[in-house]
C-alpha cells in the first residue's frame, strides 16, 4: 500500500471511492455470507421493542438496516451520498444522513445501541478512540456496541479496492479493544473472524461491548 502524504484528504478519497462502486460493493458478500448478521442477532435479542439504533458507515442498508428496521428506529450515517441514496430506498422508515461518522453530532443519551460494519478502517485511526467516546456518550446506560474492523495495522495507507483507490487506517487489535475499554465500555465479546472477498480471505475484529 502507499502512504497518503501526497493523496490530500482521506475522506473525500472513500466518498469518491465508494460513491463510485456502491453497485460494486453491493454485489461483494456473494454466497460464503459474512458473519455481519450473526452478530447483529446478538445485539437485537438484547433490545426492547421500539429501541433505538445508530448505525455509522451503513452503506446501502442491506442488510443490516433492512433487518433493525423490522422492530426498532435506525439512523444511519453515511460519507456517500449513493449509499445513502440506496439506504433510503432499502429502508424507507430509516433515518439516513449524508455525513461523517468523525464529526456528526447527536444528543447524550439518543440510542440504545451503536452499530459499525466494516468502517472505521476507513477512518483516519487517530480519531477511533474519539469516535469511541462519542459512541459512549450517544448511547442511554446499558447500551449497546457493535463493531467490526479489519484486524489489520494500517498507518494511513491507500490501496486499489474493488478498482478505485481507498483509504485504510487501523490499529492491531489488542490496541482497538484496549481503546473501546478506555472509552468506559464493558467488553464481553471479541474475536477475530475471518471472511471471504473476492476469493480473499480478510481478518475482522469483532468488538461487542455494553456501556459501563
Ligand atoms: C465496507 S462499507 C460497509 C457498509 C455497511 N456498513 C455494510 O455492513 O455493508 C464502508 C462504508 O463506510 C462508509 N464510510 C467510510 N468512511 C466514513 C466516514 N468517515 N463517515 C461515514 N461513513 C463512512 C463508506 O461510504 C461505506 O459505505
Amino acid at each position: 500500500m502507499d502512504d497518503l502524504s501526497d493523496s490530500g484528504d482521506p475522506r473525500r478519497l472513500v466518498e469518491r471511492g465508494y460513491d463510485h462502486v456502491a453497485h460494486d460493493y453491493a454485489c461483494l458478500e456473494g454466497g460464503a455470507k459474512w458473519p455481519r448478521m450473526r452478530w447483529l442477532k446478538k445485539v437485537l435479542d438484547s433490545l426492547g421493542p421500539g429501541s433505538s439504533v445508530l448505525d455509522l458507515g451503513c452503506g446501502s442498508g442491506d442488510p443490516a438496516d433492512i433487518e433493525i428496521s423490522k422492530e426498532h428506529t435506525v439512523t444511519g450515517v453515511d460519507i456517500s451520498q449513493a449509499q445513502i441514496n440506496l439506504a433510503r430506498q432499502n429502508v424507507p422508515s430509516g433515518c439516513f444522513m449524508h455525513g461523517d461518522a468523525g464529526s456528526v453530532e447527536f444528543a447524550a443519551a439518543s440510542f440504545d445501541a451503536v452499530v459499525s460494519f466494516y468502517t472505521l478502517e476507513h477512518i483516519p485511526r487517530k480519531e477511533h478512540g474519539a469516535i469511541l467516546r462519542r459512541a459512549h456518550e450517544w448511547l442511554r446506560p446499558g447500551g449497546l456496541l457493535l463493531i467490526s474492523i479489519e484486524a489489520g495495522e494500517y498507518d494511513d495507507a491507500i490501496g486499489e479496492w474493488l478498482g478505485v483507490p481507498m483509504f485504510f487506517s487501523c490499529y492491531d487489535p489488542e490496541t482497538m479493544k484496549q481503546m473501546v475499554t478506555e472509552a468506559g465500555f464493558e467488553l464481553f465479546e471479541t474475536t477475530v473472524e475471518t471472511q471471504v472477498e473476492q476469493g480473499r480471505d480478510v481478518p475482522f475484529l469483532w468488538l461487542f461491548a455494553r456501556k459501563a
